[in-house]
């Protein structure tokens, strides 16, 4: 095995690198590299100081993430780094961190724990642990807050967010930044602190604050995290170690902070956040998609429709740096999409998102026309008009005719046949859906869904692309709703149910909201519109089989001429900054409505609310992956994730379910289709894994073992 820890000398000058690619990751073995480095140093007496670096692209970008796995599961002996850390605090030569790329999570503790720390311009530094439901477990919320003060301590341990090396500079967590060559400067500087004393970060005390400043500060931390990072663990549990660095000695400080780490380390959400931080690198891979095959070069982009979805898909591009044409049917509809788009920017100018520069120049590459000729040398097309296939059709005639060959055309549509779009052209291997979601410059997530025919290249651009636009790309399969859609359509069905069996509306969104949904179903559906279930449960109506119950209060709504947000009331009403109100009168109108249907009403605990919607979800969510429409259940929880507010903290509705236990899913799964009848059906997959004690992940790890 190669050393992963190199001890080399400049002179006097000690250089130890930390060389583990990607990115240098504290795995065990490199923890063991740098206690032997330490040893070869102590033992030196000619060495006057040391610098600390990384090979390659970056410094330590923090813990081997997939060490936690293992701790969790007691296949490791634990990370020793605390213990190590300790070791170069009180070691007698000056120790100098040099730092370029990133210093996350126990990259940053280790350079705290050196004496001085020198950084390249271009570094970033952090302790994101939050983001992994953990907290710093070697020393960073004891450390940092004695460098930068509690305001900035807190606030990096408990939000995570990385800072540059300019901040780091101004805070005092960086000494020196080193414009020229890293190294040589780092040495340097080594040379100019030798004979001085080493100081000792635990010693430190740079920006005291006083106890009602503390107070104050700690307090309005909590009120951040819970907002932020509502019902998360770790947020709340880094600002208590955080306290703990103003309130008890070092080492007193030290032991909560890790009896805290492990807290988090053992608790479902962390377990459930990794699998989310796998799960976004494991959806770009297709099993029968190589990496080497060809990716069709997108240096320029059209757009079809500038109404909501469309206007926001041209700030995708342009956002990217991609030129993107912009058509509409006629001038009106041009001006109002390019209006929304101008002010969608203003405000993100006033909210210091952006700069003007940056939306000037974004503004510049969208370019608005009503025709199509401006399509002819378009890499991608993205089709954004009104839902409806006649028209679809039409318009990737048109698409056909003046694009180039070789050209992608993509439809954003949420619901139609990609096939039979696809068959409105002669080229249906470059057809493919790109399903954004709303607001598309906004939300992260985009369905990509595969035709019959769509050709592998495409494919892999669109994955590929996605990741330039910024956005997650999750291959689909070309079913009613894709995947998203179609579990969501069981979801909502269920939330209308209970209403409909006596729940308010009210308590139905305050039930899935507390579960952790960004937003309840219901409050949901005002948000999109209520017409828009309503006009497509109208046009399938033919294919419900007759017995089977549906719902009909949100269409029942939709015939009073409430659509939601849009008409000011829908299942809740809204005031004029679209707060929503409860609305007595919902509640009766369903009322007269389910005695008309002979619907028996009675109370519906909470717990049968959220498990009647989200094992409605699990239940259909069986079905697309059995049926191949998802290609593994972690590509069902990453789009419910970033396109359907499912709290990451839960790790998605499939991995939700797996840590329920299927047993215990698939029992109430049958105690809900014994009660309410065939929708309930328990999907052959959910029973099947239930009665075998497998889970949704054991079922997808066999299916990509046999894939490859
Ligand atoms: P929209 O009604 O806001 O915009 C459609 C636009 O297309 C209109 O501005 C219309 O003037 C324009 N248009 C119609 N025919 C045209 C033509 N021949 N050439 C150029 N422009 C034309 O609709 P929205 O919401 O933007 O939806 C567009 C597509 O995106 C639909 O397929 C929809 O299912 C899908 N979608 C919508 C989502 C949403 O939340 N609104 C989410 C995801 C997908």
């Amino acid at each position: 095995m190669p050393d992963l820890v190199q001890f080399t000398r400049q002179n006097d000058i000690a250089v130890i690198t930390i060389d583990n690619p990607p990115v240098n990751a504290l795995s065990p073995s490199v923890i063991d590299g740098l206690a032997r480095a330490l040893d070869q140093l102590e033992q030196d007496a000619n060495i006057r100081a040391a610098v600390l670096v990384g090979a390659g692209k970056t410094f330590v970008a923090g813990a081997d993430i997939k060490e936690f796995g293992k701790m969790t599961a007691g296949q490791s002996r634990g990370i020793e780094l605390p213990a190590l850390l300790n070791r170069f605090e009180a070691c007698k030569t000056p120790l100098v961190a040099a730092i370029h790329g990133n210093a996350f999570g126990g990259g940053l503790e280790m350079a705290l724990a050196c004496h001085y720390r020198v950084a390249a311009p271009s570094s970033q530094l952090g302790q994101p642990e939050v983001k992994l439901g953990l907290i710093p477990g070697a020393g960073g919320t004891q450390r940092l807050p004695r460098m930068v003060g509690l305001k900035k301590g807190v606030a990096m341990c408990a939000e995570g967010n990385p800072i540059s090396a300019a901040e780091a500079l101004n805070l005092g967590l960086v000494d020196r930044i080193i414009e020229s060559h890293l190294l040589s400067g780092a040495i340097d500087f080594a040379t100019s602190v030798v004979g001085r004393p080493a100081p000792r970060t635990r010693d430190r005390n740079d920006k005291p604050v006083s106890e009602a400043e503390a107070a104050a500060i700690l307090s309005a931390a909590r009120d951040m995290a819970r907002k932020k990072y509502r019902n998360w663990i770790a947020p709340i549990a880094a600002i208590d170690a955080v306290e703990a660095s103003i309130k008890l000695p070092f080492d007193q400080g030290l032991q909560l902070e890790r009896k805290l780490f492990k807290e988090c380390l053992l608790s479902g959400q962390s377990k459930a956040l990794i699998h989310v931080f796998f799960g976004e690198r494991e959806v770009a891979k297709v099993p029968d998609i190589p990496k080497g095959t060809p990716i069709i070069p997108v240096a320029s982009a059209a757009v079809v429709g500038a109404g909501t979805m469309g206007a926001g898909i041209a700030m995708v591009f342009a956002n990217a740096g991609i030129p993107v044409f912009l058509k509409e049917a006629d001038q009106a509809a041009l001006d109002r999409g390019l209006g929304n788009i101008r002010k969608n920017y203003i405000n993100s100018v006033q909210r210091g998102r952006f700069t003007q520069q940056f939306v000037d120049e974004r503004l510049a590459l969208i370019r608005p026309t009503l025709s199509y000729e401006d399509f002819a040398q378009a890499d991608m097309v993205v089709e954004a008009v009104f839902e409806g296939m006649a028209l679809k059709k039409q318009v990737f005639t048109e698409l056909d005719r003046v694009c180039k060959a070789g050209a992608i055309l993509a439809t954003n549509t949420s619901t139609l046949n990609i096939d039979e779009i696809a068959s409105a052209t002669t080229r249906p291997e470059f057809v493919i859906g790109t399903h954004f979601f709303s607001p598309a410059n906004v939300m992260r997530l985009i369905e990509i869904v595969r035709g019959k025919e769509t050709a592998k290249s495409v494919i892999a651009t669109c994955m590929q692309l996605s990741k330039r636009l910024g956005k997650v790309g999750v291959l689909v399969g070309n079913c009613r709703g894709f995947v998203g859609n179609r579990m969501f359509h069981a979801y909502s069905r269920e939330a209308t149910f209970v209403v409909e069996e006596g729940a308010s509306p009210e308590c139905v969104d305050k039930a899935l909201y507390d579960f952790g949904m960004a937003m309840g179903p219901l409050a949901t559906g005002d948000l999109a519109g209520l017409d828009v279930g309503w006009r497509i449960r109208k046009e399938y109506r033919h294919l419900e089989k007759p017995g089977v119950r549906r719902p009909f209060a949100a269409d029942r709504l939709c015939e009073t001429g409430r659509y939601g947000q849009k008409t000011g009331a829908g299942w809740h009403k809204y005031d004029e900054n679209r707060r929503s109100i409860p609305d007595p009168d919902v509640r009766r109108m369903v009322r007269d409505w389910a005695a008309e249907a002979g619907i028996p009403q009675r109370e519906i605990p909470e717990q049968e609310i959220v498990d009647r919607c989200v094992y409605a979800l699990v239940n259909e969510g069986a079905h697309v992956l059995e049926e191949g429409f998802a290609m593994r259940a972690v590509d069902i929880d990453i789009i419910y994730i970033n396109g359907y507010g499912f709290p990451a903290y839960r790790g998605g509705p499939m991995w939700y379910a797996d840590a329920v236990g299927l047993k215990n899913v698939f029992e109430r799964v049958n105690h809900f289709h014994r009660t309410h009848g065939e929708l309930w059906t328990p999907a052959p997959l959910l029973r099947r894994l239930a009665e075998e004690g497998r889970s949704f992940a054991d079922f997808s790890r066999e299916q990509d073992a046999s894939a490859t």
